[in-house]
């Protein structure tokens, strides 16, 4: 694995199935509420996904399963790719107690064999905070070109790259400086971050965490690596921010197709 995969495989591996049960609950609380509203769960992505209903959907860095398992009980085949195997044993036991099948593959994505899984998904489906995990964009996006259908569908939704010039850039983090300025929007070094869910433990444990390695990417590099993968844009939705600033986005959401021959 390389150096950036090893360092994050170990920050997402540490106390993460804890996290989640503390998080979200028991994993047949869990799996009953996915079971009432599994919609809820995909939020407006619903709207890019369409009729998920015997669609065969590759959930890339699906993490614990709050997007997966829903689709699985919309009637979904799918398969999750994620580092980390504390996800997979919480994920695995929702989709037991939400009685669905998934299939999930503990691999770091960049190095992730396909050869199997070629021309195989109807929809290659990812969101929340997913291409900073990538040191080399062309490669993914390659991936998972060759991992959908001819007709198959992306659909990635994740944190603005304006995010690259605040002070801070986790866009749920709501501080008074959170705007401040800085930084510069074209770096391409690797920078160190915190795991997501770090800040959700008391202050004296959170020193203890291990760290992640984040690649930011701008939206140009985004949309070019896309669209020299082979896929056509069809789409590209922007979202405002999550805290109180509404006139800055915090999010896009890319809808691309795959129409034609691999190259
Ligand atoms: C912020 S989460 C994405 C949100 C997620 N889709 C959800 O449902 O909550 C990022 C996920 O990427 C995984 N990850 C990080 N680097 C990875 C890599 N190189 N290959 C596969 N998974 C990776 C982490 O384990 C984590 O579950």
């Amino acid at each position: 694995m390389n150096k950036q995969g090893e360092v994050n495989k170990k920050a997402w591996s540490y106390r993460a199935y804890e996290l989640w049960v503390n998080k979200f609950g028991l994993p047949k609380d869990v799996a009953k509420d996915m079971i009432r509203q599994p919609k809820i769960y995909l939020r407006r992505d619903i709207e890019f996904l369409g009729n998920v209903n015997g669609k065969k959907i590759a959930n890339l860095l699906g993490s614990c399963g709050r997007k997966a398992i829903p689709l699985a009980i919309l009637g979904a085949d799918v398969t999750i790719v994620d580092i980390s195997e504390d996800n997979k044993k919480y994920a695995i036991e929702v989709a037991k107690e939400a009685g669905v099948n998934l299939t999930y593959i503990v691999s770091d994505f960049s190095e992730l064999n396909i050869d199997e899984m070629r021309n195989s998904f109807d929809i290659t489906y990812m969101e929340g905070g997913i291409l900073h995990y990538f040191l080399d964009l062309n490669e993914i996006s390659q991936k998972i070109y060759s991992m959908l259908k001819i007709g198959g569908r992306l659909v990635l939704n994740d944190f603005h790259p304006i995010r690259k010039i605040f002070k801070v850039r986790d866009i749920f983090e709501v501080r008074d400086d959170s705007l401040e300025l800085t930084g510069d929007y074209f770096e391409n070094e690797l920078k160190i971050g915190a795991v997501a869910y770090e800040k959700l433990f008391p202050v004296a444990e959170q020193n203890e965490f291990p760290k992640c390695l984040l690649r930011y990417w701008t939206m140009g590099e985004i949309i070019s690596s896309f669209a020299s993968a082979g896929f056509i844009i069809d789409k590209l939705v922007e979202g405002p921010r999550f805290d109180s600033n509404k006139n800055i986005p915090g999010e896009f959401t890319l809808i691309a197709s795959k129409l034609k021959i691999q190259r």
